[in-house]
């Protein structure tokens, strides 16, 4: 039996493209099928972040991610959630090259559904964007707070923060829609400068930590439900205490099965 309830039409890279000015995207992240198949009828997009690193794995940041794990969670994913648009998230190391990118992302589009790629990096980046694009791959471009960068920048620096970085982040934004990105996450920046490359590109921004004048938003599904108790960014909501919830339960059956009172005859054939 299929786990899928929901009959929602499938959403694309066109109909993402239509939000803008009229709806507010929302995206979140997955990891797998269970909770993607959660989200699936609520949700515009899923993002199968290189966050699992952390949030999945247990490490401290997201560089050691691989191709091979990244292609492990967007199969459980699409295979928990139909109707969302699925991206995947290309890890560090993955796109260096133009070659390199289109190789990695025809491995993503062969082994899996997913309808789109994410990549990290400004105008640097715009080379390997324009060649993805014109053989036929859908780009989300991310720009600001980029945590593939973090032990290159040495730490998680917020953006925007003078007159040079804004325009930097501008002209990033520009030169990426340029290049034929769909969409562009915009993470940690300034929410006054996030606001204005909303303005200035006619693609859909999705903020995370980026304020209130983005055309959508994405969180990470363990922080904006409370499972990830080590670090708690400012930018997030958290819509449930989930460790908390799970640490209550448990508890209780611990108690339970120390004492005999679980499983009882209702539990038993
Ligand atoms: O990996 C991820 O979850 C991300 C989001 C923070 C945008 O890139």
């Amino acid at each position: 039996m299929s786990i899928h309830s929901d009959s929602r039409k499938k959403i694309t890279v066109r109909n993402i493209a239509k939000y803008k000015n009229s709806e507010k995207i929302v995206m979140i992240t997955a990891y797998d099928a269970l909770f993607a198949n959660l989200f699936e009828s609520q949700v515009d997009m899923i993002l199968v972040g290189d966050s699992l690193n952390m949030s999945f794995l247990g490490k401290s940041d997201t560089l050691s991610a691989t191709m091979e794990q990244m292609i492990y969670h967007t199969k459980a994913v699409c295979s928990g959630a139909k109707s969302p648009l699925i991206v995947f998230d290309m890890p560090f190391g993955s796109y260096n090259s133009k070659e390199e990118a289109l190789k990695n992302a025809i491995r993503v589009y062969k082994e899996t559904d997913a309808d789109a790629i994410k990549i990290e990096g400004g105008s640097k980046r715009a080379e390997i964007i324009e060649y993805l694009t014109s053989n036929g791959v859908a780009v989300v471009s991310h720009i600001g707070l980029m945590p593939q960068f973090v032990r290159g920048d040495g730490g998680y620096i917020v953006r925007g923060k003078t007159p040079e970085d804004e325009e930097e982040l501008l002209k990033d934004a520009k030169i990426l829609e340029e290049a034929g990105a769909f969409a562009l996450v915009l993470e940690g920046i300034k929410s006054e400068v996030a606001f204005k490359i909303t303005k200035e590109v006619k693609i859909p921004t999705i903020g995370i930590g980026a304020g209130v004048g983005c055309d959508g938003q994405v969180l990470v599904w363990s922080d904006m439900f409370g499972f990830f108790e080590e670090f708690k960014p400012k930018f997030v909501k958290e819509y449930l205490n989930g460790a908390e919830l799970i640490k209550k339960s448990l508890q209780e059956y611990v108690k339970d099965v120390k004492d005999g009172s679980f499983p009882t005859e209702k539990y038993s054939y």
